[in-house]
């Protein structure tokens, strides 16, 4: 099986967590890592997995994910997995399921198998603490205490669990 790991990320963090599932899933076979700015609509189609990667913008997917999502093409037995980093330490999983609509639209539009979405934490880029402290109306020590808790994200424990999602999703194929 060809695997795809693929992947927007400004600062890093969904980077991380796609290395991790790309380390994964190159022990069951064949694994390629690529920006997302890489690959090609007829590049993606040759592909029998992929997992594809965003940061959490505004509540949604990253404008070029939702785009790739959009130009993929349909491939009768592909599947598509999710992984997206955010800076609120959870969402609870109905928040989730909006958040990987625009994956599971493309999906139904193209026959492609939708294997579902991990998440975790990520540290917000320091550049955006003010604006976001200011736009959360966060006090400074409301926004200390969020600052702390994202330190640090995606840690060892976000990388196991991301590789533990990718093993077990790859173990259904
Ligand atoms: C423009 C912008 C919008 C964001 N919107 C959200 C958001 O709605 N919810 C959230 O939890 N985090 C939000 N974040 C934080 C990022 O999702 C988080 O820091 C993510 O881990 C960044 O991933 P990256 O390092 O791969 O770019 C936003 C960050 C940016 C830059």
């Amino acid at each position: 099986m060809k695997v795809l790991v693929t992947y927007f990320s400004q600062s890093g963090n969904t980077e991380k967590i796609a290395k991790a599932i790309c380390e994964e899933a190159s022990k069951a076979g064949n694994a390629d890592l690529k920006k997302l700015e890489e690959i090609t609509p007829d590049m993606a189609a040759g592909y029998d997995c992929i997992f594809m990667g965003s940061p959490l913008h505004a509540g949604s997917l990253a404008a070029p994910v939702k785009k790739c999502l959009k130009a993929l093409k349909a491939v009768s037995g592909q599947k598509i997995a999710g992984f997206i980093t955010h800076m609120a330490p959870a969402y609870p999983d109905q928040d989730m399921e909006t958040f990987a609509e625009p994956m599971k639209e493309a999906c139904r539009e193209k026959g492609i198998e939708y294997k579902g979405c991990f998440d975790c934490q990520g540290f917000l880029a320091e550049s955006m603490h003010g604006p976001v402290q200011e736009k959360l109306s966060l006090d400074d020590d409301q926004w200390a205490d969020m600052v702390k808790q994202m330190t640090g994200r995606p840690n060892q424990d976000d990388v196991d669990n991301a590789k533990a999602f990718a093993k077990k999703l790859l173990a259904q194929n």
